[in-house]
This record gives structure tokens, sequence and C-alpha cells, in this order.
């Protein structure tokens, strides 16, 4: 659909602790085309803190969308005019996170029950850049859960003009749940999500939640204009392996397994000096998801993790593989 930069059909999902600028790059040796989104970053935090650091990225990882908390105008205005500095493609403003510390901070989930709170806090955004600014929410948080209470959010929010929202299609809870908790115990009301396509058509609106079959992923874009997927991808990097063919029409090869491990590991040896182990090789714990004795292995990688033999490291990464 027309008025955004860049084509949503398929987003890797943003994770706090996982879609660092590590596991960004080893994505994109697996798909040219997804849609890579980093963890949430709070906008006070780039206001106070190192911010060149933070957003720290490599050319190779784009597009990518710029997470954001908060609801402070001002400051969000601020981060936006960042993203756009540092090449970021996208920005998208969190109005999901359930956790405690999110929400006394003023920012996440509990933002919902401030509907043109967030509609303020986009547009300023909007008005920053003409990067795309995007929206990701809930259905609904603690009581506020029937339909209508979403349908008013939405149509307040997008009162923005903004053009694309992401939607996780459960609610939360913002007491008595922590977020793993509010990531599974909610149900799944995916029917709340094509209601409201059907109601804002020329909105682009992206399915969120409990997608672990690409098939599934597929059948969706039936009736919105794209798919988010989180741990499915987590655990499996190579869940993306067919994106660009499936979801972009693209007709490249799919990403030979080989192939990504050296080319991450050239990553690492290059970046040993400037980016911490955890972040370099936390990615490469989920690369052999589902291959036989890889719990056996998994134990091998962690030891071979703390004593940072890297080189033994690849060899025995390339070796299962090649088994
Ligand atoms: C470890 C982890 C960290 C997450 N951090 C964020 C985050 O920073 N921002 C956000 O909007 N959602 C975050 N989420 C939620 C995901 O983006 C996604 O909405 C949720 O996992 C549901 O999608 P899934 O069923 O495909 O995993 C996180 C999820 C996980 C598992």
């Amino acid at each position: 659909m027309s008025e955004l930069n860049l084509n949503y059909r398929f987003s890797v999902a943003p994770m706090m602790g996982v879609t660092t600028s590590s596991a960004r790059y080893m994505y994109r040796l697996i798909s040219k085309e997804a849609i890579l989104f980093t963890e949430m970053i709070a906008s006070q935090a780039l206001h106070r803190g190192d911010y060149r650091k933070i957003l720290r990225k490599q050319e190779i990882e784009s597009p990518v969308v710029l997470q954001v908390g908060g609801s402070d105008i001002n400051l969000l205005k601020y981060t936006t005019a960042l993203a756009n500095k540092f090449n970021y493609q996208g920005i998208n403003l969190n109005v999901g996170c359930p956790s405690k510390k999110v929400s006394q901070g003023k920012m996440g989930a509990c933002l919902m029950k401030e509907a043109e709170l967030v509609r303020d806090c986009l547009n300023s955004m909007k008005v920053e850049s003409s990067i795309d600014v995007s929206l990701k929410c809930r259905i609904g948080v603690d009581e506020f859960d029937s339909y209508e209470f979403f349908r008013e959010f939405i149509s307040t929010v997008l009162e923005s003009d903004i053009k694309i929202i992401f939607i996780h299609a459960r609610k939360a809870y913002l007491k008595g749940l922590d977020p793993k908790k509010n990531r599974t115990l909610p149900e799944l009301k995916y029917d709340f999500v094509y209601r409201i396509k059907n109601e804002f058509p020329n909105i682009n609106f992206v399915m969120n939640g409990g997608l672990t079959d690409i098939n599934d992923c597929v059948e969706q874009l039936k009736y919105l204009d794209g798919v988010m997927v989180g741990r499915a991808i987590q655990a499996n990097p190579f869940f993306i392996q067919e994106v660009d063919n499936i979801f972009y029409n693209k007709n490249t090869r799919v990403a030979d397994k080989q192939f990504v491990v050296k080319q991450y590991f050239d990553y690492v040896k290059n970046n040993l000096e400037t980016v911490s182990t955890y972040e370099l090789l936390s990615p490469l714990l989920s690369l052999c998801f589902g291959l036989p004795g890889s719990k056996k292995f998994k134990q091998e990688i962690n030891e071979l993790i703390r004593a940072r033999d890297i080189n033994k490291l690849e060899d025995t990464y390339l070796n299962l593989i090649a088994a």
C-alpha cells in the first residue's frame, strides 16, 4: 500500500536482549528483505546516554526500524531526528510492553489508556521526519479489553495520520503478570485485528502474536498487510530463510547454513574488540535449532563461549552443520 517507504509484508519483531545489532546482522545474512526491528530503546536513554553507542548499527542491517519507548513529545521528536540521522529507515512507538519498570517510566502498554497522548506523540514524530512512523500496540489492557475500546484507541491514534500499526493480538495485564506470561496467557484474538482492518481498509495492519509456521504467516496476508514474528525466529533464525521468495517475490537462493555461519564468524572476529562477547555470541546459540544432538552441542558451545575460543567454536559449528 502507498505512502510508506518500506514494504512491511514480513517483519522480525523487536525483542529486548535478542534483536541486537549483531543478531540483526545474522538475520540479514539469511533474508535480504525482511524488515528488522531494534530492541525497544527508551527515549530518555537516548537523551541522557551515549546515543552514538546505543544507535550503533552496520549498514548491511538495513532496512531497520528503531523501536522507542516514551511519552514525552519533545523527547520523541528528538529521538525521531536521531533515527533519521543514524540512517534508520523507520521509527516505531511501543505501547505494548507491560513490564512494571516500563510502565513506571510512562512507556509501553499503560499508554493504551491514553489514546490522545499516543496520538500527539505520533504526530510530533511524523512532523520531525519523513521516515516511516509506526505504532506497535496490544488489543487492550487490563479491564479495557472490549472491541469497542480497541476501535476507539485505533481511531484516535490514526488522527496522527500514521499509515501502519503492528498489533500483538492479545491484551496486556499491567498487574499480576510478568512480561513473559503476558506473551502467552492472555488469549490471542486475531478477529479483533481482522475487524479493525475492515473498518480502516486504507491503513496497513500487521498481525503479531503466536505465528510459528511460515504457512500460517502467508495465510494472514489474505486479510492483512503483513506479519511480524518474534519468538519463532529467536528460537530458529532460519525461520526467515524463504521470506524473500515467499513474501517479496524475489527469486533468490535460499541462504546456505554453512555460508551464514562462516560469514557470521567473520563478523564476530572483526568485532571482538568493540562489541561485547555476549552480544556477539548469543545469536549463535539458536543456529542449530532442531539439529540432532543439539542439546549436547549447546553445552559444548556454552563452554567454548566461556573460554572465548572463537576458532574452535567456528569449527564446531561448521562440523555440526556439515554432519
Ligand atoms: C525476549 C523478548 C523480548 C521482547 N522485547 C520487546 C520489545 O523490546 N519491544 C516490543 O514491542 N516487544 C517486545 N517483545 C514482544 C514481541 O515483539 C512480540 O510482540 C511477542 O513476542 C509476540 O510475538 P511472537 O508470538 O511472534 O513471539 C519481546 C518478546 C520477547 C520474547
